[in-house]
């Protein structure tokens, strides 16, 4: 197997001169462990993915956002004392960011908000963190209060650049009820409000996936962890990665625009149209994972929310039909971006906002994953293979540009 795996995944050892020994590891780092966690990640048997030992549908199904979050910050579900004590902490400073943050939100363009949670973290940085310190509980800190107010953020900047305003948070209610009374503008039912709190627990970590290695490498030069939750915004937002529940559900309006032309139902049209962008060597979104081969387990859990929400029937049908016609054709399971597009349309959230939903929750992985890194911490920093040209040497611009 180790053989046949290194000649698919062309690993190889090479000598540079001058340099010694180096370890080539294939494009993408498929297959390559860079690290050790103890947050999250595949089981040792390989069957379930875990959160410090509980498995995500486990988590996904019972816990709520304050017990998911500790015991991804601290490594343990919380007793009677500490989950009152960090739920306090949350509900606090999700009702109390800076006031000058709301006013320079006021004045953002109309753009993609994953821009506005970027630039909130960084300006929450300068307002709580103008010098450093890797203390443990100043770390834990920093991680409750980013946590808190980030989505606050996304929400606020949101709204006020496409509705000219904006609902401030409430101390006095559960996170998760609370943000999507923000993002909504409205107030949510138990069951939307748990449906939402969900994905949020199901998008909170998931082992060294691209964002979250990205906060681990700036974490690793000894930055702060607003400019490490800051790049891993960016990270997130790419339609690899975060970016791809917002263009499932655009894809679904397309066919749902497409059936209806047709005068046929979405769940039988979703078949024709998928084949079709396959043909057109379209990549289908929400489909696809780097580590789930064969089913991406979060799926069952947000479809048991989906199944009682709006139309809850007939997206299941949807979906499994979509799923039906990319196994059979090209082997690929579907992933949980697939499942939150139709979740987070049905409780009636714009688009834009589906990715930041992804981040309000991560934020709390990224913030534990920083920790973990900077108390144990060696400088992420690989080394290239140079294939550009040799020998060059420098001409002034009147020499080198005559022709
Ligand atoms: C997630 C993803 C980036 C993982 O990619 P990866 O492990 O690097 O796999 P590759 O991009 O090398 O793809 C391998 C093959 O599967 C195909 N493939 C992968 N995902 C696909 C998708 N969603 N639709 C169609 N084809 C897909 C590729 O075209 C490639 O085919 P080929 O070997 O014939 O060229 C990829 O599956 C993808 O782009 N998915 C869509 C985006 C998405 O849903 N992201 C959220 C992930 S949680």
């Amino acid at each position: 197997m180790s053989s046949e795996l290194l000649k698919r995944v062309e690993c190889k050892l090479e000598e540079i001169p001058g340099l010694g020994t180096f370890i080539v590891v294939p494009k993408g780092l498929e297959q390559v462990i860079p690290d050790t966690t103890a947050i999250s990640g595949v089981d040792p048997k390989g069957e379930q993915t875990l959160y410090r030992g509980y498995t995500i549908e486990d988590l996904g199904m019972n816990a709520d956002f304050y017990e998911a979050a500790y015991l991804i910050s601290r490594g343990v579900l919380p007793c009677d004392e500490e989950y009152k004590e960090f739920k306090k902490k949350i509900d606090y400073w999700r009702g109390r960011v800076p006031e000058k943050v709301y006013d320079a939100l006021k004045t953002l363009p109309k753009t993609h908000p994953m821009y506005y949670g970027a630039y909130g973290a960084l300006l929450l940085g300068q307002i709580y963190a103008p010098e450093w310190s890797f203390d443990k509980d100043s770390l834990y800190e920093h991680q409750i209060r980013l946590s808190a107010q980030l989505p606050v953020i996304f929400a606020a900047a949101y709204n006020l650049a496409n509705h000219g305003t904006f609902v401030r948070p409430d101390s006095g209610v559960d996170h998760a009820w609370d943000l999507l009374r923000m993002i909504t503008m409205r107030e949510p039912t138990k069951l939307e409000a748990r449906a939402f709190e969900s994905s949020l627990v199901l998008y909170m970590d998931h082992g060294f996936n691209a964002s979250c290695f990205t906060v681990r490498v700036v974490a690793s030069t000894l930055s702060d962890m607003y400019s490490a939750i800051a790049a891993g915004i960016g990270a997130l937002k790419g339609p690899l990665h975060g970016g791809a529940n917002e263009e499932a559900m655009k894809m679904f309006l397309d066919a749902y625009k497409k059936a209806v032309e047709k005068g046929v139902p979405l769940e039988e049209y979703i078949v024709d149209y998928i084949k079709e962008r396959l043909a057109r060597k379209e990549r289908i979104m929400g489909f696809g994972h780097r580590v789930y081969k064969i089913k991406d387990p979060r799926t069952d859990v947000a479809a048991y929310f989906i199944r009682q929400l709006k139309d809850g029937e007939m997206w299941i049908k949807v979906l499994k039909n979509a799923e039906k016609v990319m196994w059979e054709s090209k082997k690929l399971p579907s992933n949980i971006d697939l499942y939150t597009a139709v979740l987070y349309y049905q409780l009636g959230i714009d688009i834009p906002l589906y990715t930041p939903i992804f981040a309000m929750g991560r934020v709390v992985g990224w913030t534990s994953h920083y920790i973990e890194q900077v108390l144990d911490n060696r400088l992420i920093r690989p080394t290239e293979k140079y294939v550009g040209p040799v020998g060059l040497k420098y001409q002034p611009m009147e020499v080198r540009c005559r022709r």
